[in-house]
């Protein structure tokens, strides 16, 4: 991969908040070189074998925050209409169905369908036996040629998929096309995401030279609310509120964590390893030294930000 090197001279803040990282006047960063590749889609984490091969390692530890911050989309989502029998709703890069899931115990008789690119995730999403449909789709793609109807779901809903997809402005307006009017739209992001900072400053201090990802991986289209509501308004959705949720990811143990980084094949992390020149395992003994003295033994905060509006 061919990347461009630029040089920052402070951290953007929206990227390391409430951080253990040296603030921005420490020589450290004020020597950090972030590394971008020329283009988003040569690094965003869309590919389905990508996601599928981290789809065991991703059920479980991941989707205990993914779906605590599902059901604080739910809880603004309901506020504008509420979920019922009646119901029509779509879960689009639904991966292991922590969503999906959450959806089905408010309200048990609608109907669903789940959605997402990676055939592992949607297998994990299957073997639940839940009384759904899935189906793979490309949520960068059109979605009627997919397969989905325009005009058909009273709830279209997504987390933490939109920060990695691109052009994620397509995504909207796919979602616009096949609700029906008075349909809503709720997507929720990583605005915050503290998992890859270990890592970094586990690099840095091995190789003062290391240049890691831009912090958060921040080529992402989207990391904060405001973002998000551009993006509704310019699809034309109305009603258009955001809210905010912080929590953390808990490993068991600094180990734990360091062991998760290392082998768990999430794309992301992938990304963010790439910067390192050595082997991984160089870096296991001081990652796992900076997750257990920095990180709380494995404690990682992360900050979900949720948009609803609804179509006219
Ligand atoms: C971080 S996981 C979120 C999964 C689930 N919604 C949750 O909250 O636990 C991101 C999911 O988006 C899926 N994904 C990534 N790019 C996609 C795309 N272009 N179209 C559909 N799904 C995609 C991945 O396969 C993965 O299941």
């Amino acid at each position: 991969m061919r990347h461009n090197t630029k040089v920052l001279y402070s951290l953007p803040e929206t990227a390391y908040a409430e951080s253990n990282f040296p603030p921005s006047s420490s020589p450290t960063v004020l020597s950090l070189q972030l590394t971008l590749p020329t283009s988003p889609s040569a690094i965003m984490s869309t590919d389905a074998d990508a996601w599928s091969k981290t789809a065991n390692a991703y059920a479980g530890l991941i989707t205990d925050a993914t779906g605590k911050a599902g059901d604080a989309l739910l809880d603004l989502v309901e506020a504008l209409r509420p979920l019922s029998g009646d119901s029509i709703v779509l879960d689009s890069g639904a991966g292991t169905g922590e969503l999906t899931t959450r959806i089905l115990k408010r309200s048990p008789r609608a109907s669903v369908t789940a959605t997402d690119v990676a055939p592992g995730m949607l297998q994990i999403l299957n073997n639940r036996q839940l009384p759904i449909k899935t189906q793979i789709l490309d949520a960068t793609k059109d979605y009627v040629s997919q397969g989905l109807q325009p005009e058909h779901f009273t709830h279209v809903l997504s987390t933490f998929m939109h920060q990695f997809i691109t052009p994620v402005q397509k995504s909207v307006e796919e979602s616009f096309r096949i609700l029906q009017s008075g349909g809503i739209l709720g997507i929720a992001i990583w605005s915050k995401n503290d998992v890859f900072k270990p890592w970094d400053i586990a690099c840095l201090s091995l190789d003062p030279s290391y240049k890691p990802m831009e912090p958060g991986l921040g080529l992402f289209e989207w990391r904060e609310p405001d973002q998000m509501e551009i993006a509704y308004y310019a699809a034309g959705f109305t009603e258009v509120s955001s809210d905010k949720m912080q929590l953390r990811l808990e490993w068991a143990s600094a180990e734990e964590f360091a062991d998760y980084f290392l082998t768990a094949k999430n794309p992301g992390f992938l990304l963010a390893q790439s910067t390192w020149k050595g082997s991984l395992e160089e870096v296991r003994g001081e990652l796992v030294k900076v997750t257990r003295e920095q990180f709380d033994d494995g404690k990682i905060f992360v900050e979900a930000a949720f948009t609803v509006g609804r179509k006219p």
